[in-house]
């Protein structure tokens, strides 16, 4: 067991259950009401005067908010240790509406790489179009992101674990460098749930989650959360009023119940990847394993200090060429193939195949994405199963 798995945990399987969740629902239900609306109703003329003038608080419209959605934000919240937490209808759209907020044409952004292939796209494609600049450097290089960092750089956004390689960002570091900056630090926390890691408590300014991913935890959902202090998020909050990526109720509906299990699922998640972290690099057709729990990790001590735990998802790259790594995930008899993680099914994944296709071999190598390389997300399935079905299918190659 690591060191780090024995702090107290501050994401408790109570607040998960109950945060956010107010006693006496409508109709005396157990579980939160789905609000499927998309407009609400004013009593009369006066309540609507009352509203224009703020002292009306209900919603008026769909886009700017929903009771549902609401009781998924505070719980949510609760869960991170945030001050506020407002839902996309995907990652991507919490991702893209977050730096749109926060920067304008003519200012420049820092990314780390071996980011999320949409959000370095929307980096490249979509903020470039409106006259912001991106300046890529290897997430962990500080003397890069020292000299990256221009006159009109806002902010510095980073995925930690990084996907697929599982690199691990030195949060309080860069948030020192940030402040000497004066700049804002954006992480996309996916890979590590608030489980096992909480940016805020280290400085960083906005997390960003794709809940598709562990806080849904069903592979049945599409979600995306930005939390952070409220005036940071209130103002992405108005931008997502009009870049219109909200939630739909019965998303947040999914959402609300997933996350009551999400401690649960995830504890057995970290505990099933590090022992098959720890098996597959004893393996001989394994060359290189990556998992920010392993002591060979390059980023293991930082892992320690800011993490409980080290997540769902393994990496790893075989000693095989691409047709023995084919041979390979088609003998896995447990896990799906497939894009997404985070789920109670295992899924696994080949980085060159799927999320990169539309490179060229080259290009996709000197992204680092290897032939070779395969990304396991480990579901909630016995350990020693996915073990056994990882030994016979090492074995194809
Ligand atoms: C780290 C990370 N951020 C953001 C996203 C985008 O999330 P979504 O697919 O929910 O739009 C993904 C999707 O895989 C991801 O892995």
């Amino acid at each position: 067991m690591s060191e780090s798995v024995d702090r107290p945990d501050p994401c408790s399987s109570t607040k998960a259950v109950h945060g956010g969740e107010t006693k006496g629902h409508w109709g005396h239900t157990l579980t939160v009401p789905i609000a499927q609306t998309a407009t609400y109703v004013f009593e009369d003329m006066t309540a609507v005067g009352e509203f224009a003038a703020g002292t009306n608080p209900q919603l008026d419209y769909g886009r700017y908010g929903n009771p549902t959605q609401t009781i998924a934000e505070k719980k949510l919240a609760e869960i991170e240790g945030a001050e506020a937490a407002i839902l996309f209808s995907t990652g991507m759209a919490a991702v893209t509406t977050t730096l749109l907020a926060m920067l304008r044409s003519g200012q420049h952004t820092v990314v780390m790489d071996d980011c999320y292939r949409k959000t370095e796209q929307f980096c490249r494609m979509v903020l470039q179009k409106f006259d912001v600049e991106t300046t890529f450097v290897t997430a962990g290089d500080f003397d890069a992101l020292e000299s990256a960092i221009q006159e009109n750089t806002r902010v510095i956004v980073s995925e930690s674990p990084t996907n697929p390689h599982l690199n691990v960002l030195d949060l309080e570091r860069t948030v020192a460098v940030a402040k000497a900056h004066r700049l804002k630090v954006i992480i996309d926390s996916t890979f590590a749930t608030p489980l096992n890691q909480r940016p805020l408590e280290f400085g960083v300014d906005v997390v960003i989650h794709s809940a598709t991913k562990y806080l849904g935890g069903h592979n049945d959902l599409m979600a995306g959360a930005v939390l952070g202090a409220e005036p940071l998020v209130s103002a992405i909050k108005d931008y997502r009023g009009i870049l219109g990526g909200v939630i739909d109720p019965h998303c947040a509906y999914l959402l609300i119940r997933g996350l009551k299990t999400f401690p649960l699922r995830m504890s057995r998640q970290n505990e099933t990847a590090l022992k098959i972290a720890t098996y597959l690099e004893e393996q001989d057709r394994v060359r290189r394993v990556y998992y920010p729990g392993l002591p060979s990790h390059p980023q293991h001590k930082i892992a320690i200090v800011q993490m409980r735990g080290f997540g769902g998802v393994v990496s790893f790259d075989l000693d095989a060429d691409l047709e023995g790594t084919v041979r390979f995930i088609d003998a896995l008899r447990i896990p799906c193939i497939g894009a997404s993680l985070g789920g109670v099914e295992s899924i696994v994944s080949h980085p060159s195949s799927i999320s990169y296709y539309e490179l060229s071999r080259e290009d996709r190598i000197a992204a680092g994405i290897d032939d070779e390389l395969v990304r396991y997300s480990v579901g909630v399935e016995d350990a020693d199963d996915l073990i056994a079905d990882l030994h016979q299918a090492l074995k194809a190659i």
